[in-house]
């Protein structure tokens, strides 16, 4: 059987790179935009919309990882989920500060309000405070300071971010759900893979541990 084909560490390492050039992109454009006045009308709704946009955008590409990993035979892709999660939190970081700065001149009494008053701003200054802790703990020290099971059952959390990104939109354009419907279709997609590959695992963890009970083993050895 042919070895399937792996990058060498500088391969993933130089894909990292590409990565995050790719994703810094829309942000070249946007200050591009700004510099040259071309963002339109609205640059603080140009802005908003825009880095909104990326953080789902790139939050359904960190979660695709896994299933196209064991759709495609590609164990390495792992070492890119990382850097996709990080792209993600910082787009986050720049979609919130546009609302914090420009919307609300950081006027914290005022963003209080607001998170309480309208429904999708709640919706996404949740999922923004549920990055927070994935963002933080996804350096190696923090999985070794939790223990992997205790580290991926925090990072169940990046569901409920995709949950209420969708939430957040869906509240915000009320009529025309066409474009956060295709967001919710992506994240049921990457859901059901999921839930797909750990009924699989489970599956696999049962034969095994009843092909290796004392009675399997018996008959295995008449
Ligand atoms: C502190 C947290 C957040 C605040 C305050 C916030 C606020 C906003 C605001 C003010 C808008 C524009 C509303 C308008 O056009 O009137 C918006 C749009 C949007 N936000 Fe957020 N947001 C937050 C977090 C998030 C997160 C975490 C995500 C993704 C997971 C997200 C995804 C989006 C999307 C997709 C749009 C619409 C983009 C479009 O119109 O094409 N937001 N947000």
């Amino acid at each position: 059987m042919s070895e399937r084909w792996q990058p060498s560490p500088r391969a993933v390492q130089r894909m990292r790179w590409a990565l995050i050039a790719l994703a810094s992109l829309p942000l070249g454009r946007l200050v591009a935009g700004a510099v040259l006045g071309t963002l339109g009308a609205n640059p603080i709704e140009a802005v908003t919309h825009s880095t909104g946009t990326w953080t789902l955008v790139m939050l359904a590409v960190t979660l695709a990882v896994t299933p196209l990993r064991r759709l495609g035979g590609w164990p390495w892709l792992l070492r890119l989920r990382r850097t996709l999660g990080l792209l993600t939190f910082a787009w986050a970081c720049l979609h919130a500060l546009t609302y914090f700065w420009f919307d609300r001149f950081f006027d914290w009494a005022d963003i209080v309000r607001d998170i309480g008053k309208r429904p999708f701003i709640t919706a996404g200054f949740a999922a923004f405070v549920l990055l927070v802790p994935l963002a933080a703990t996804s350096t190696n020290a923090a999985i070794r300071w939790l223990g992997g099971r205790r580290w991926q059952r925090l990072h169940y959390a990046v569901y409920a971010v995709a949950v209420l990104g969708v939430a957040h939109f869906v509240w915000l354009v009320k009529k025309d759900l066409r474009e956060p419907l295709i967001y919710a279709a992506v994240f049921a997609l990457l859901f059901a893979l999921r839930i797909a590959g750990w009924l699989q695992e489970a599956r696999r963890r049962a034969r095994d541990a009843k092909s290796a009970s004392p009675l399997a083993m018996r008959r295995k050895a008449f």
